[in-house]
This record gives C-alpha cells, sequence and structure tokens, in this order.
C-alpha cells in the first residue's frame, strides 16, 4: 500500500522546507498544493488565472479546484509509493476528498505531523522568505541565504517575493489558517495520525523531529 505523509502547519512554518527534506531523504514525491498553484499562474493557464484572484487575497481556492488539480498530480508515475503533502488538505472537506482519492489508488494517509511555531516566528520567516522562480527552492535571507543574493544555488534561476507575502496578506492568511484549517488538526488529532512537532527550532533540528515522528511508518 502507498504512503501518504500530510505534512499540517501554519503558513511559515516550515512545511515546504521539511517536505522537501523529508521527500528527498525517504524518496517520496513531494507534492505542495501552494507550488502547483504557483506554476500555473506561472504558466497563465485558466486554472492558475483563476487560482490567482483567491491566493493574492490570502483566501483558500474552492475546494472543488483544488481537488481537480491535486488528483490529477496523485495520477502520476513518481505517485505510485507514495508522497509528502504540503498545503493540502486543508480543511475537513478536502481530507474527505483526499480519502476517497487515496483509495482508488491504493493508498492511505498514515501520519500527519503537525509543525507550529508562534506567529512572530511565522511572520519573521516569511518576510525574509526568497522563492526560487525555476523549481520553487526556499531560501531565506538569514536563516538559510543563498551563496550569492538573489540567485538559487541549486539552478542558477533568479529568486522573488511570493506576492501573498505582503503583510496584509500574511495577516489574513493566519487568519484563514485560524478559521479553517485548524479544524482539520482536530480531525486527524481524532484519527489518532497526528504527531506534533515544533517548528520553532533550527531547520535541522526540525528535521530530525520529524524523521524520528515518522520512523515507524516509512523506512
Ligand atoms: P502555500 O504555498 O501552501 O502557503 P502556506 O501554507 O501559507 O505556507 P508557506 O508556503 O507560506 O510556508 P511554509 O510552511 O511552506 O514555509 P517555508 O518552508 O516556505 O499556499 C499559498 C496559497 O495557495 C494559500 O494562501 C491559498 O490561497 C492557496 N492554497 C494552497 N493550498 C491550498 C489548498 N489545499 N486549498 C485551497 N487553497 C490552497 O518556510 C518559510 C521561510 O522560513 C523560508 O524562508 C524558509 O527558508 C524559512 N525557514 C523554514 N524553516 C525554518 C527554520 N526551522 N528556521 C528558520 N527558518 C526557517
Ligand atoms: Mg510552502
Amino acid at each position: 500500500m502507498a504512503t501518504f505523509i500530510v505534512l499540517l502547519g501554519p503558513p511559515g512554518v516550515g512545511k515546504g522546507t521539511q517536505a522537501k527534506i523529508l521527500a528527498d531523504t525517504k524518496k517520496l514525491a513531494h507534492i505542495s498544493s501552494g507550488d502547483l498553484f504557483r506554476e500555473n499562474i506561472k504558466n497563465q493557464t485558466e486554472l492558475g488565472k483563476h487560482a490567482k484572484s483567491f491566493i493574492d487575497k490570502g483566501e483558500l481556492v474552492p475546494d472543488d479546484v483544488t481537488i481537480n488539480m491535486i488528483r490529477e498530480r496523485l495520477n502520476r508515475p513518481d505517485c505510485e509509493i507514495g508522497a509528502i503533502l504540503d498545503g493540502f488538505p486543508r480543511n475537513p472537506a478536502q481530507a474527505v476528498a483526499l480519502e476517497k482519492m487515496l483509495a482508488e489508488f491504493n493508498g492511505q494517509v498514515k501520519a500527519v505531523p503537525y509543525i507550529t511555531a508562534p506567529e512572530s516566528v511565522l511572520v519573521e520567516r516569511i518576510s525574509g522568505r526568497w522563492t526560487c522562480r525555476a523549481n520553487g527552492h526556499i531560501y531565506h535571507q538569514m536563516f538559510n541565504p543563498p551563496k550569492q543574493t538573489g540567485v538559487c544555488d541549486l539552478d542558477g534561476s533568479d529568486l522573488y517575493q511570493r506576492e501573498d507575502d505582503k503583510v496584509e496578506t500574511v495577516t489574513k492568511r493566519i487568519r484563514v489558517y485560524l478559521e479553517q484549517t485548524i479544524p482539520l488538526v482536530e480531525y486527524y488529532r481524532k484519527s489518532g495520525k497526528l504527531i506534533e512537532v515544533n517548528g520553532a527550532q533550527a531547520v535541522e533540528q526540525v528535521s530530525l523531529d520529524l524523521c524520528s515522528a515518522v520512523k515507524n511508518i516509512i523506512l
């Protein structure tokens, strides 16, 4: 049975950073709903144009659009043995849809690491973030600076600041998270799959804690 790990946590806590490390270490696919939307926006697809109007306001993209996009991604061959899901599901309705989709692929959500940090840490991380245009590699001007300012170490593409990282939009994203995603935390807590991870530590320590949280689930 294919193994799926859902990374939960507020905006800026480090889901993308940790998902990339975990996916590389465990040789699983990394599915980031935010990255998929940003790729569609960059390529000016119809999906991208529709999603942008919600993302720019810090609101969630409607469930039907998001679920269809994830279904298409799950169908790609690199998900056959499983994946790390980052940013999806984001509310209980998406979690129910995910379970149905995974049942079709003989897959299951095996664990839900929940990464947390105080709001001041989230704002500090988001305000210093630089993202790689080509592949979404993540940097921070203080905590994980690129070797050369404005250039991705891994693929040489330029680094940019996300449009939804403006202070007003970040405040809205955190509010949306509290209203719509916290119920999902309770949903997974009840299912016994939630594992809390302290995100207010250095990247390497969060990574170690995350690895040990899932050590009995993915080898
Ligand atoms: P999305 O892209 O998922 O954004 P998010 O959840 O708000 O999270 P972020 O990507 O901002 O933060 P992160 O936790 O990944 O942190 P990161 O690793 O980058 O979603 C964007 C939008 O798309 C949503 O608002 C919504 O509109 C839409 N959307 C997406 N999914 C959806 C869904 N399922 N349904 C509906 N709509 C959806 O780290 C942040 C910074 O901190 C970086 O600079 C990093 O270098 C640094 N950092 C990371 N870890 C550490 C550490 N331990 N110590 C110091 N610095 C660190
Ligand atoms: Mg992210």
